[in-house]
């Protein structure tokens, strides 16, 4: 249960959010119907979070979110803008004013009420779980699975971890994050690049999606880059930024080791190379292996059956490899239809085979220091 703050002016709307957080949500509601009160409200017994309408008499919602940002009690409590005003450069100053999310009006209940939970627990941290702040996937063999398990791998460390986690897709080709999780990018990073300013903690927050499970998401362009992808430099900032804003990152890189994607595998604490057991992948694995030799204590291996059939046995790779295999993630013949509506498995099916491995894999993304001194 969380006490919830709600200023709106219209009432028949406060009312309707008033029964859905109480009597579905089991939270508890406080309302103003005015900005100045509510900014009262919030200041006389700071709430969990708030939601904060911007079309308001007097004081209206951005400055609202302003004040309560400036106010160190409620400085850093979630605030959601909820709002008819939804196009583009309405969700960018809301954000600038300091809210976490921006939800254009109208909104279904249930979306409502899955929004305020996703927010709230992404504030919740879960001390079972420590790990390096930034993971990176990779594997230079397109098709074996690095982006359904860089999504599954965030999703589960937002939702079910609670980690206040950001999942960047630094793909110059029509990157598949946003797909995979039923977005469209946009926001995305293409922007960034043309940036002449540096980029401040404020600034990449405007070029972010919220997914419901309470992940952000850095997208790549849909339309493929013609050259090179985000340069070194921005890269860098990109994930500077995104450090001080989230605990965790997990990165999807390109299938390829330019520049965007070395400044990231430099910057990771754990590196996740995905494999399959197919020769292409056998071998680009090899490959990768000795290119990224420097890297090799960050490295975990990740061997993922993208189709039915008789595993190969790890052993067998693994002295092929002449490396430890860290995770096997089998064949998981829910996968293509996950991916076909947009919700991956961790999500909507924690007890699959697909999700239970990407769980399972979570202690040996631990960096070295913390952890496994047997498998090496
Ligand atoms: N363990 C798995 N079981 C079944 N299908 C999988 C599994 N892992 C990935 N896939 C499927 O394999 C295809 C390639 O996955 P993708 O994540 O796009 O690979 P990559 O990012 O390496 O190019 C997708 O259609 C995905 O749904
Ligand atoms: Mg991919």
């Amino acid at each position: 249960m969380a006490r919830i703050l709600v200023i709106d002016d219209n009432t028949d709307l406060l009312q309707m959010i008033r029964l859905l957080l109480e009597e579905r949500g089991g939270h508890e509601v406080i309302l103003a119907a005015e900005g100045e009160d509510g900014l009262r409200k919030a200041l006389e017994n700071p709430p969990d979070l708030a939601i904060v309408d911007i079309m308001m008499p007097g004081m209206n919602g951005y400055e609202v979110c302003r004040r309560l940002r400036q106010e160190p009690a409620t400085a850093s409590i979630p605030i959601i803008v909820l709002t008819a005003r939804g196009q583009d450069i309405d969700r960018k100053t809301a954000l600038e004013a300091g809210a976490d999310l921006h939800i254009p009006k109208p909104v279904t209940m249930s979306e409502l009420l899955e929004r305020v939970n996703g927010l709230l627990d992404r504030g919740r941290t879960s001390p079972a779980i420590q790990l390096g702040g930034t993971i990176a996937f990779l594997s230079l063999r397109g098709g074996v699975g690095c982006t359904t398990l860089a999504v599954n791998m965030a999703l589960f460390l937002a939702q079910q971890a609670k980690q206040n986690t950001c999942l960047i897709d630094l793909s110059p080709s029509s990157g598949n994050v946003a797909l995979h999780l039923g977005l469209r990018p946009d926001p995305n990073w293409s922007a960034l690049a043309l940036l002449s300013t540096g980029i401040g903690t404020e600034t990449i927050a405007t070029y972010l999606l919220n997914h419901p499970s309470g992940l952000t998401i850095l997208a790549a362009p849909f339309i493929p880059v013609i050259g090179e992808g985000l340069p070194r430099d921005k890269v860098l900032a990109a994930l500077h930024a995104l450090r001080h804003n989230f605990a965790l990152l997990v990165i999807d890189l390109p299938s390829i080791l330019n520049d965007a994607t070395m400044a990231a595998l430099e910057q990771a604490d754990t590196i996740a190379l995905v494999a399959t057991a197919d020769p292409a992948s056998i071998q680009a694995t090899i490959g990768t292996l000795q290119a990224l030799k420097g890297f090799g204590e960050k490295i975990r291996l990740i061997l993922n059956h993208t189709a039915p059939g008789q595993p190969a046995t790890p052993k067998a790779l693994e002295r092929v490899f002449r490396r430890p295999i860290d995770s096997v993630v089998p064949f998981d013949p829910a996968q293509a239809q996950a991916l076909a509506r947009g919700k991956p498995l961790v999500y909507t099916s924690p007890n699959s085979p697909l999700a239970q491995a990407v769980t399972a894999f979570v202690p040996a993304l631990q960096p070295a220091s913390t952890s496994r001194s047997a498998t090496g």
